[in-house]
């Protein structure tokens, strides 16, 4: 494996393996990485000879500091795990001054509305630091695809506006959301969960799946929303929101439409982790 922690050397290399005609996949993570980063990372192998995996925990996108500063961090356990994947992969371990040039700050950026709901409301500014650091990581890399898990759903929708915008000349692929055996999809997170909360978290899984349910049924939006929340207050787990919003524009739904998708997005508290996932409604 090949380690660059400079953007210049990184950007070198990859133009060195683009010259010989070769395609690059890009896989951005914030490392603790779980089976979930890794299905990411072998798809990427398997659709472009050269791939490069980024480490990096972004503090721009964090609006809580106490979350930024507990964050998981097992740099060398990661390395591990990606050598045993591939050892030609290309390790980019950004240093934060020279990857922002400078002062490590989000820009305001205009994602169409997307951010107005779910994540976007309840954690102002994550997505202007979530779609500043993967725009400087893209201008880095020059992928030709880039790989997101469709567990931060809003995220790839935000990101997937940007690319747009901003006519970058990147394809992004979205990869189905990776699961524990009881249904808790995998995410950095899980790791700090006490022993109680961890047997508890399931139960997020669970109430997309009566949503999922209730929708098949016919019951309306308003209807499941007032179901999950009823379940919820009677869980150990404390609701931040459940919404139900269309999967193109992220819109809440009144209804269901026949021709569009919808999913069920939950952000919830086991203990003081907060933890999100969604599922395809209908
Ligand atoms: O999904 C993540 O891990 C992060 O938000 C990302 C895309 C690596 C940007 O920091």
């Amino acid at each position: 494996m090949r380690v660059f922690t400079l953007k210049k050397n990184l950007n070198e290399a990859v133009k060195t393996e683009k010259k010989s005609g070769k395609t690059v996949g890009f896989v951005p993570t914030m490392g603790a990485l779980h089976d979930g980063h890794l299905a990411l990372v072998k798809k990427s192998l398997q659709e472009n000879p050269v791939t490069v995996v980024s480490i990096f925990v972004n503090p721009t996108q964090f609006d809580n500091p106490e979350d930024l500063e507990k964050y998981p961090r097992f740099l060398e356990r990661d390395l591990h795990l990606l050598e045993k994947t591939d050892k030609n992969l290309i390790i980019y371990l950004p240093l934060a001054e020279d990857l922002y040039e400078g002062s490590v700050r989000a820009k305001p950026y205009d994602h169409g509305g997307l951010d107005r709901v779910m994540e976007g409301a309840f954690r102002k500014g994550h997505f202007d630091g979530v779609a500043t650091v993967v725009h400087l990581l893209f201008n880095a890399v020059q992928p030709d695809k880039a790989y997101f898990g469709e567990k931060d759903f809003q995220q790839l929708r935000i990101i997937q506006h940007m690319v747009d915008k901003e006519k970058l000349p990147i394809e992004i692929r979205p990869i189905p959301i990776y699961r524990e055996k009881d249904g808790l999809a995998m995410s950095s997170r899980n790791l700090r969960l006490t022993d109680e909360m961890r047997q508890a978290a399931p139960f997020i899984y669970k109430s997309l799946m009566k949503a999922r349910e209730m929708a098949e049924q016919g019951f309306t939006p308003s209807e499941i929303k007032q179901k999950i929340r009823e379940l919820f207050s009677r869980s150990p787990l404390e609701l931040e929101y459940f919404e139900i919003a269309d999967e193109k524009k992220l819109k809440p739904a009144g209804d269901f439409k026949e021709n569009k998708h919808y999913r069920g997005f939950i952000a919830a508290y086991a203990g003081n982790i907060r933890l999100i996932d969604n599922m395809r409604l209908k």
